[in-house]
């Protein structure tokens, strides 16, 4: 889908270089067709030596020879880089914005024609092709975009397609979501240790366990209460452990921890 299409990104950090190695392993562009930006030098030399893609610190360079843009900068940095770049920017382009609390609106009252914009949430999980990608269409983008942005972050994992509106939500639940998955797999792994359990076991055995539940939601489609009580025999073990959880409000603190998420990406951009 990317064959003879050139792709800019700009501001090719933690997540843009997670998608030029997805599409590269995936053999799904020409390393000659990708130029990336980024604020120094540095970091363009140390992508051109890892990846053989092309590099500039020219953002509007970049978009000048460019079909598709991805802007990875961050939130503070997207209003800068999009008055740097809208004189050359053209409707027949498309940008796709990751930028967590910019709006699709805010990027095209920036820009001077009717750009195709869809505004992306990935996570980092994309750095092992194991990413949750939520995409959004701007006024200007037509299913074909949609389709293209994809195309490009299905290389890094899943994607689904949302309504804007559900875009701070999805920075709250599945782009902060990892953090939270960490600390829940540090804390299952120091409970290991106190049961007696190597700490590096205890890690390993926390760690897939939690990659396995994960798998069986997404695989089996079936409701996560219902897989929860396959693992509960009565009177077993795990009736036990559940209800220390339900007794420490793990439920009602990740719920709190994901709204409280999803309220700061409404104002990011601010400050
Ligand atoms: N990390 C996540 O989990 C995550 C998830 C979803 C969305 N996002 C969004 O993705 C975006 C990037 O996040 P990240 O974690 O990849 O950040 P990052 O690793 O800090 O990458 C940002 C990149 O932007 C470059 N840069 C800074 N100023 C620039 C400029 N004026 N022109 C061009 N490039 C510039 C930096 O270059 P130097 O290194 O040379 O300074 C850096 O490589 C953010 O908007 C964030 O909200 C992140």
């Amino acid at each position: 889908m990317l064959r003879e299409k050139k792709l800019a990104i700009l501001g090719a950090g933690k997540i843009g270089e997670a998608l030029i190695r997805g599409l590269l392993d995936a053999n799904a562009i020409d390393v000659a067709d990708v130029t990336v930006t980024a604020g120094h030098q540095q970091r363009l030399d140390l992508l051109k030596q890892r990846f053989g893609v092309n590099g500039t610190l020219s953002n509007k360079a970049a978009v000048e020879s460019a079909d598709i843009i991805v802007l990875s900068v961050k939130p503070q940095t997207v209003q800068s880089v999009i008055s740097e770049i809208s004189a050359v920017l053209k409707p027949t382009q498309l940008l796709i914005s990751v930028a967590a609390s910019v709006g699709t609106a805010f990027i095209e009252n920036h820009l001077a024609g009717q750009i195709p914009v869809i505004r992306a949430m990935p996570n980092t999980p994309c750095q092992l092709k194991k990413g949750m990608t939520g995409v959004a269409a701007g006024k200007h983008a037509l299913p074909q975009h949609v389709e293209l942005a994809k195309f490009i972050f299905n290389s890094v994992g899943r994607t689904i397609v949302a309504d804007e509106k559900h875009m701070d939500a999805i920075t709250g639940l599945s782009a902060s979501g990892p953090a939270f998955i960490y600390i829940v797999i540090e804390s299952l792994a120091e409970a290991g240790v106190k049961v007696g359990l190597p700490r590096d076991m205890a890690t390993e055995l926390a760690a897939q366990t939690v990659l396995g539940a994960g798998a069986m939601v997404i695989e089996t489609a079936e409701h996560p209460a219902k897989l929860k009580d396959m693992v509960t025999t009565p009177a077993g073990c795990t009736i036990d452990g559940i209800l220390e959880l339900e007794e420490g409000g793990l439920r009602v603190t990740l719920i709190k921890a994901v709204v409280k998420s999803t309220q700061r990406a409404k104002d990011l951009m601010e400050n």
